[in-house]
């Protein structure tokens, strides 16, 4: 079965079984059949977080169920739910029809509703689990469905229990998001802060916000469906404090964000563009020339084309700033 539609960066693997999941039901299937449920599995929503290095010898399980609702208010929040095959900025989208804020600032993500509490995917300022109340998740390994709380699912940057070797089992469902009723502005990012005030808004509305952040990405970042890519391909490092001020002695315009421990998250773009690597290419994978965190397909990549160009970056920035980078994307 080709994948080559189901993972952004367009490589070309293949894998052995495929499943189109939209329930239980079908995993509960999966689990109780002899041979299916000895094979190595692979959840797949939108394939926008994913590189394939190789071929996929075991079952693709494709989540496509949909359906969204307004659960309704609770404690000065609307609960709202959305099955996880659903379009994440779809879901956005109508969230903001209906004058619902809270995921404005998470506007034009790709990918899906399942998928983002998975890397508690962040943008702007927000992330998942800012605006996350509970999820449903179906457990291979015993066949119970469980709801988990913000607190159950463990997240942290970029990260959350599903990366990890207790939440390996668990398949989400559906997800339960808890939008303000009293909606504020989340402007701490600078240029989301700086762009608002550029468009004359002194009370922009969520619709508004959202509007700009997808005119921020549009400028910076390659549309999947023009350019392979799966977003950003590294992390922005955490490094302890005194190594930052050793770097900013030589480096002054290192940018740099202090963490509440003292600690200090590069960003990696910055570190990767200042190594000469913007806009440059090894064989058919490059680095975006608008956002050098961005690894492209440019045309008839495989997922080696791209790990090799990653290393080289990595290899780079450890060199000059002695910072590792962490890809972002999930390894297959
Ligand atoms: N920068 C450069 N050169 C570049 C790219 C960035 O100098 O080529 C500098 C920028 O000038 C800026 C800083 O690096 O000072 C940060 O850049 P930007 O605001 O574009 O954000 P980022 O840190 O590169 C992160 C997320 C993005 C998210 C944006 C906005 C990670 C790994 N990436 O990128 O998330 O959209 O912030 O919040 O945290 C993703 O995860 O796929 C993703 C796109």
């Amino acid at each position: 079965f080709s994948l080559a539609s189901l993972n952004t960066f367009r490589i070309p693997a293949r894998a052995r079984h495929y499943l189109r999941v939209t329930g239980a039901a079908q995993l509960d299937a999966v689990r109780r059949d002899p041979l299916l449920a000895g094979l190595p599995r692979l959840v797949l929503g939108g394939g926008s977080n994913m590189l394939f290095t190789r071929d996929f010898d075991g079952i693709v399980l494709h989540m496509a169920g949909l359906g969204k609702e307004v659960l309704g208010e609770r404690d000065g929040r609307v609960l709202v739910r959305a099955q996880a095959g659903e379009n994440w900025h779809g879901f956005v989208q109508w969230t903001l029809a209906q004058g619902l804020g809270g995921l404005e600032n998470l506007s034009l993500i790709p990918g899906t509703v399942g998928a983002a509490p998975i890397q508690n995917v962040g943008a702007y300022g927000t992330e998942t689990k800012d605006v996350f109340h509970s999820l449903t998740a179906y457990d291979m390994a015993s066949g119970e469905v469980r709801t988990l709380d913000a607190a159950a699912c463990r997240f942290g940057y970029r990260d959350s229990i599903f990366k990890h070797a207790q939440g390996r089992e668990l398949v989400v469902l559906d997800v339960t998001f808890a939008l303000p009723v009293a909606w504020q502005p989340n402007l701490r990012y600078a240029e989301l802060a700086k762009a608002v005030e550029e468009a004359g808004l002194a009370q922009p509305t969520p619709q508004e916000i959202g509007r700009i952040v997808e005119a921020i990405r549009r400028r910076k970042l390659p549309d999947p469906l023009d350019i392979g890519n799966a977003g950003s391909f590294f992390k922005n490092p955490v490094i302890p404090g005194e190594h930052c001020t050793r770097l900013l002695a030589e480096f002054p315009n290192l940018v740099h964000h202090t963490q509440p421990d003292g600690s200090e998250k590069l960003a990696a773009g910055w570190l990767i563009d200042q190594c000469g690597w913007k806009g440059r290419a090894l064989g058919a994978a490059g680095v975006y020339p608008k956002q050098a965190l961005v690894l492209v397909n440019l045309g008839g990549a495989l997922g080696a084309d791209v790990v090799r160009l990653a290393r080289a970056i990595q290899a780079d920035v450890k060199a000059r700033y002695g910072v590792e980078l962490e890809p972002e994307p999930v390894f297959i």
